[in-house]
């Protein structure tokens, strides 16, 4: 499993806690950037996540940006894409369970790298459930579809 990394100025110091979670899995991660604590625009780097999510170049992405709130609604603007913002582990199960995320985002003003670790590993290592969910994502596939993009 490829794992793509987005984050700005605002979540980079949650990126070696999220690397490390994704090789302590034995997974692959691909660094998108930022590289630096200098100051960027967040969307940019939803979109390069995002764009590789899309693209089938990973199979799945963590943002981090200050709140984790800006980066993940940058990144829903992508069609195709599920990202949830998590706070906390429960719901790094939960949107893997059931809502199949395939991006999530972290706030590296409101988490700590250890909760980083954490949430990251949860939701790599819970499969999603299907079955009556997967009928609800295709209800939000719909809704996708009936937007001009
Ligand atoms: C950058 O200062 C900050 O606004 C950004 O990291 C994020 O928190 C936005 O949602």
């Amino acid at each position: 499993m490829k794992i793509a990394l987005g984050c700005d100025h605002g979540g980079i110091v949650l990126k070696e806690a999220v690397i490390n979670a994704i090789t302590d899995l034995g997974y692959e991660y691909i660094d998108c950037g930022t590289m630096t604590s200098d100051s960027v625009d967040y969307p940019d780097f939803a979109t390069k996540v995002a764009k590789m999510v899309q693209d089938k170049k990973a199979d799945k992405g963590v943002l981090m940006c200050g709140t984790g709130i800006g980066i993940s609604i940058a990144a829903n603007k992508y069609k195709g894409i599920r990202c949830a913002h998590i706070t906390d582990v429960f719901q790094a199960e939960m949107c893997a369970e059931h809502n199949n995320a395939n991006i999530i985002a972290l706030g590296g003003r409101v988490s700590s790298p250890e909760e980083a670790y954490l949430f990251v590993q949860k939701y790599l290592s819970t499969q999603f459930a299907g079955g009556r969910h997967q009928l609800r994502l295709d209800k939000i596939t719909n809704i996708e579809n009936s937007q001009f993009k």
